[in-house]
């Protein structure tokens, strides 16, 4: 199985950007590489942070950009989505009954399973009662191993302004979850905005670069004000064998040069230290 991951795309509606940057030529150029090098992915997950300001002309920008994507999408939420606005754009996303955007499906042998943690009025995240019901119950559904999605991570990143914001009762959600851990292969993140790795409990995790700004690497404490960053924006390729997940990061802006590295066996040092610094 050959999954893509997206995350935090944070549409705006057009013609504005985002600190600074276009969200929206952003995800263009993403779909670019994708369907270039990626089409034969059985899915597409966006984990979440769709749109900025949850507006629904932001979701109608999306919605008109995937018409591009020849592959299935799962589109989740964060904490910038706004429920309502997403399914007057998107009537068909996901509902658990209870209407909340999450739900799981079987691919390839294996359960995946998409989490709403949205908590309304904040930016953190939860998952409250009904929603862990829910999962309780997809669970007990069958044996296959799982594969997690999630927007916010249910651990602490050691970024403090990104901690005050992230899984408020990630130790509820795990009471729900540790009697079926030997059968979550994986958990895939976002909101943090970074490439981050790592396991929770013993279950590894990956979490991955936005599509539009990113947060830096800042482990000093720094209260509760974001930084933001124009560090590159990636999206995730993730092969999932019997044996091993496989997640690599594809930084589809880069235009940097391509060459053999092989010129050392074949043509000696001079190749690797005769290289032109500034070529190319
Ligand atoms: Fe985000």
């Amino acid at each position: 199985m050959k999954i893509v991951h997206i995350t935090d795309t944070h549409f705006v509606p057009q013609p504005a950007t985002l600190y600074g940057l276009d969200p929206r030529a952003r995800f263009d150029a993403a779909i670019a590489s994708l369907q270039a090098e990626h089409s034969d992915a059985d899915l597409l997950v966006i984990t979440g942070d769709l749109a900025h300001w949850g507006e629904v002309p932001a979701y109608q920008a999306l919605r008109q950009r995937l018409e591009a994507v020849t592959i299935p999408v799962v589109m989740m939420v964060g904490n910038h989505d706004d429920r309502a606005s997403l399914r007057t754009v998107f009537p068909a996303v996901m509902d658990d009954g209870n209407g909340f955007v999450q739900g799981s499906r079987i691919e390839s042998g294996h359960r995946l399973m998409f989490l709403d943690t949205k908590c309304e009025g904040t930016h953190a995240g939860a998952y409250c009662e009904k929603r862990r019901a829910w999962l309780a119950d997809e669970l007990a559904k069958g044996d296959e191993p799982v594969l997690l999605f999630m927007h916010h991570p249910p651990f602490l990143s050691g970024i403090s302004s990104m901690d005050a914001i992230g899984q408020l009762d990630a130790d509820a959600l795990w009471l729900v979850l540790q009697p079926h851990a030997r059968r979550i292969r994986h958990i895939f993140l976002g909101h943090v905005h970074r490439p981050i790795s790592g396991n929770w409990h013993g279950i590894s995790f990956s979490l991955i670069p936005g599509l539009n700004h990113q947060v830096p690497l800042q482990l000093a404490p720094h209260g509760e004000d974001i930084p933001g960053s124009h560090e590159p924006p990636a999206y995730s390729v993730i092969s999932v064998g019997p044996d091993s997940i496989v997640v690599h990061l594809k930084y589809f802006l880069d235009g940097s040069r391509r060459f053999p590295l092989d010129g050392y066996e074949v043509k000696g040092r001079a190749y690797a230290l005769g290289f032109p610094a500034c070529e190319g």
